[in-house]
C-alpha cells in the first residue's frame, strides 16, 4: 500500500514568489487535461536551492500566523507588515545566501467567515485591520476569485538552511516512506520533507487507486483533485493521482460544491461520493470532495500529495460532512471515532511514522504515561479543532510562570507559535537565545535547553534538535528557533505543531472530546 509515487520537481524562486504576491494570482484559462497520468519515480529528500534563513523564517512565521488567524476567525496581519518584516529580515547580517525556493508549510480549513478575511487579505490593497476582524459583511471579499496566493511558491524545499546538521525542519524536499505498520487499522505515516508533513497512502474509487493523501488534525475536510483539475496558476492540477467517472465506475457527483482555504493554499471543487478504504476499512459511498481548482500550493508538481484529509472534527468542515474517522465508527468499522499520531522524526530514520483510527497504537508509547484531557475548543471560533488546557511551561525544568494557556495541536504546522510574551519568557530562559525582532528568535545551534510543555498533569520535553528549525548564517552556531511569536489571536493561545508534536504520541477521540498524549518509545 505504501506506493511510492513521490515528486520533487521544485521550482519557483523568491522573484516568482513576490510577484505573485505583488500581483494576485489571475484565474487562468482552463486548459482540459488529458486522460493519461505519469507518475515518476520517486525521489527521497533532495536538499537544493538555496534559500536565506531569514526569509525561510518569515515565510514559516507568515503561515503560522495566517493559520492561527484562520483557525480564531480572526484577521491576519496586513500583507504590508508581512512584507516590511520581510525587507527587514532580509538585511539581518547572515552568512545566508538569498534564496531561491522555499518549503510549503502549513494549512487550515477554516470557517467560511473567516474566509473573507484571507481573500481581503491577498487583495493588492491593504486592508484594515480593524474592518476585518468582523467577518460579517465581509462575504463579497470572499467571492472574489482568482486572488492571491501570497506564497504560491510554497513547495520547493530550501537550500542550506540546515548548515547546522540538525534535525530541522525545512532542510529538503520529496517524501520519505514509512514502515509498514504492523497494527491494525493503521496506516504508515510518510515524512514530507524534513518533518514538515505527514502523509498515507488510501484507496479510493471503483480501481482501489492508491491516492497519497497529508494527514491534518488542523482541518475537517478531506478532498482529492478531481479528473478535470485545473491549476490558479495555469494548465493542469499536475502529475497527481485524479478522482472522477472516468476512473472510478462507483464516482458520484452531489453537484454541490465546497471550497477551502489553508494557511497556504486553497481549493475549490463539487461534493462527491464514492468508495474509500483507510488500512482496509472499506467506507462504500463516503462523501467527500474532488478538487476542481487547486492553488499551485497543491497542483505543483513537487507536491508529494494528492489530497488532504483533514481530521479535526466535522464542526468544522466546509463540505458540511463527517470526516473519515467520524464515518469510520458510523459504520462500525471501528469503535470510536479515535485517531492517532505517531508522526517520526527524519533524522532518527527510524521511519515509523504511523496513523491509527479507533484506538491507541500502544506499542508505540509508554502506557504509563499516557494522559487524557478535555478539548477545550468547544464553542465559538476554534470549536473543533484539538485545543488542549497548558498546564505549564518549563525549561530544564524551570517553571516560566505561563498559566492559563491552551494550545490547537496540529500536525499540518511545522511550528509552535507562541504568544509574543511568552515567546519571549521562554526564549529568555534558552542560554545564548535572541530576538530578532521580528518574531523571530535565534538560538545556539547547539542548545540543550529542554523545553517543555504540560498536559493533563503530564510534562512533554522538546528535543532541543526539534528546537533547532534552521541555520541563521553560515557559522553553524546562530540556528532560527522552532518557536516563534504570533500574536493574532490573544495572549494565551498557542499553536503547537510538529515541532512538539514530534516528541509525544498523541490521539484524538470525537465522541468524548478529549486529547490523550503519551512518552513515546
Ligand atoms: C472522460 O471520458 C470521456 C469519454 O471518453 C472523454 O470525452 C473525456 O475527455 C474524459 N475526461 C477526462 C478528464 O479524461
Ligand atoms: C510574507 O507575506 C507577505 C504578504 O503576503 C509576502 O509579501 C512576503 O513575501 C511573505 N514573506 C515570505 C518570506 O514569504
Ligand atoms: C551547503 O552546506 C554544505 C555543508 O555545510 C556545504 O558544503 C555547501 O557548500 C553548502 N552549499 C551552499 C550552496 O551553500
Ligand atoms: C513585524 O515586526 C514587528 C517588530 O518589528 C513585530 O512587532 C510584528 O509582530 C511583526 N509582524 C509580523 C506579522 O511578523
Amino acid at each position: 500500500m505504501q506506493l511510492a509515487l513521490s515528486f520533487s520537481t521544485l521550482l519557483a524562486s523568491i522573484i516568482v514568489l513576490l510577484s505573485v504576491a505583488d500581483n494576485g494570482a489571475q484565474a487562468a484559462p482552463l486548459a482540459k487535461r488529458g486522460k493519461s497520468i505519469t507518475l515518476p519515480l520517486k525521489r527521497i529528500h533532495q536538499a537544493r536551492g538555496d534559500v536565506h534563513p531569514q526569509i525561510l523564517l518569515q515565510q514559516h512565521i507568515n503561515r503560522s500566523q495566517r493559520r492561527i488567524a484562520r483557525m480564531k476567525g480572526v484577521a491576519p496581519p496586513s500583507k504590508r507588515e508581512l512584507e516590511e518584516n520581510l525587507t527587514k529580515r532580509m538585511f539581518i547580517p547572515a552568512g545566508g545566501r538569498p534564496g531561491k525556493q522555499q518549503k510549503r508549510f502549513n494549512r487550515l480549513g477554516m470557517p467560511a467567515a473567516a474566509q473573507a478575511a484571507v481573500a481581503e487579505e491577498d487583495d493588492d490593497e491593504e486592508p484594515e485591520l480593524a474592518s476585518l476582524t468582523k467577518n460579517k459583511g465581509l462575504k463579497a471579499a470572499a467571492k472574489k476569485k482568482g486572488k492571491g496566493k501570497g506564497n504560491a511558491n510554497a513547495n520547493a524545499g530550501n537550500g542550506n538552511a540546515t548548515g547546522a546538521g540538525t534535525g530541522a525542519a525545512a532542510s529538503a524536499t520529496g517524501l520519505t516512506l514509512a514502515n509498514t505498520p504492523t497494527t491494525a487499522n493503521s496506516l504508515g505515516l510518510d515524512i514530507e520533507a524534513n518533518d514538515v508533513g505527514y502523509i498515507a497512502t488510501v484507496q479510493i474509487g471503483s480501481a482501489n487507486t492508491d491516492f497519497k493523501i497529508l494527514m491534518d488534525s488542523g482541518s475537517a475536510d478531506f478532498w482529492v483533485g478531481s479528473e478535470t483539475c485545473v491549476s490558479e496558476a495555469g494548465g493542469d492540477c499536475g502529475n497527481h493521482q485524479f478522482l472522477g467517472p472516468n476512473t472510478s465506475s462507483s464516482f458520484a457527483d452531489t453537484n454541490k460544491q465546497f471550497e477551502v482555504t489553508y494557511g497556504t493554499g486553497h481549493v475549490s471543487g463539487d461534493i462527491v461520493t464514492d468508495d474509500v478504504s483507510i488500512a482496509g476499512l472499506a467506507l462504500k459511498g463516503h462523501t467527500f470532495g474532488v478538487a476542481n481548482t487547486e492553488s499551485v500550493d497543491f497542483s505543483d508538481n513537487s507536491v508529494p500529495f494528492d489530497g488532504l484529509m483533514g481530521l479535526a472534527q466535522s464542526t468544522l468542515s466546509n463540505q458540511g460532512v463527517p470526516t473519515p474517522v467520524e464515518a469510520l465508527a458510523s459504520a462500525g468499522l471501528i469503535d470510536d471515532a479515535i485517531t492517532s499520531f505517531k508522526i517520526s522524526r527524519l533524522s532518527d530514520n527510524k521511519n515509523d511514522g504511523e496513523i491509527t483510527f479507533g484506538a491507541l497504537d500502544d506499542t508505540k508509547f509508554d502506557s504509563s504515561t499516557l494522559v487524557t484531557f478535555d478539548n477545550v475548543a468547544t464553542s465559538g471560533a476554534t470549536a473543533g479543532f484539538w485545543e488542549g488546557a497548558m498546564d505549564a511551561v518549563t525549561a530544564d525544568g524551570q517553571d516560566l510562570g505561563l498559566t492559563g494557556r491552551s494550545a490547537i495541536l496540529d500536525t499540518g504546522t511545522t511550528l509552535i507559535v507562541a504568544p509574543p510574551a511568552d515567546a519571549a519568557a521562554v526564549h529568555a530562559a534558552i542560554p545564548g537565545a535572541q530576538s530578532d525582532g521580528n518574531g523571530g528568535f535565534v538560538i545556539p545551534c547547539d542548545t540543550t535547553t529542554s523545553v517543555a510543555l504540560s498536559f493533563g498533569g503530564a510534562s512533554f520535553a522538546i528535543n532541543p534538535k526539534d528546537l533547532i528549525f534552521a541555520a541563521a548564517d553560515n557559522t553553524g552556531t546562530n540556528c532560527v528557533s522552532g518557536i516563534s511569536s504570533g500574536q493574532i489571536v490573544d495572549d494565551t493561545t498557542w499553536l503547537v505543531g510538529d515541532v512538539f508534536l514530534k516528541n509525544a504520541y498523541f490521539s484524538t477521540d470525537v465522541t468524548k472530546n478529549t486529547i490523550s498524549l503519551a512518552q513515546l518509545v
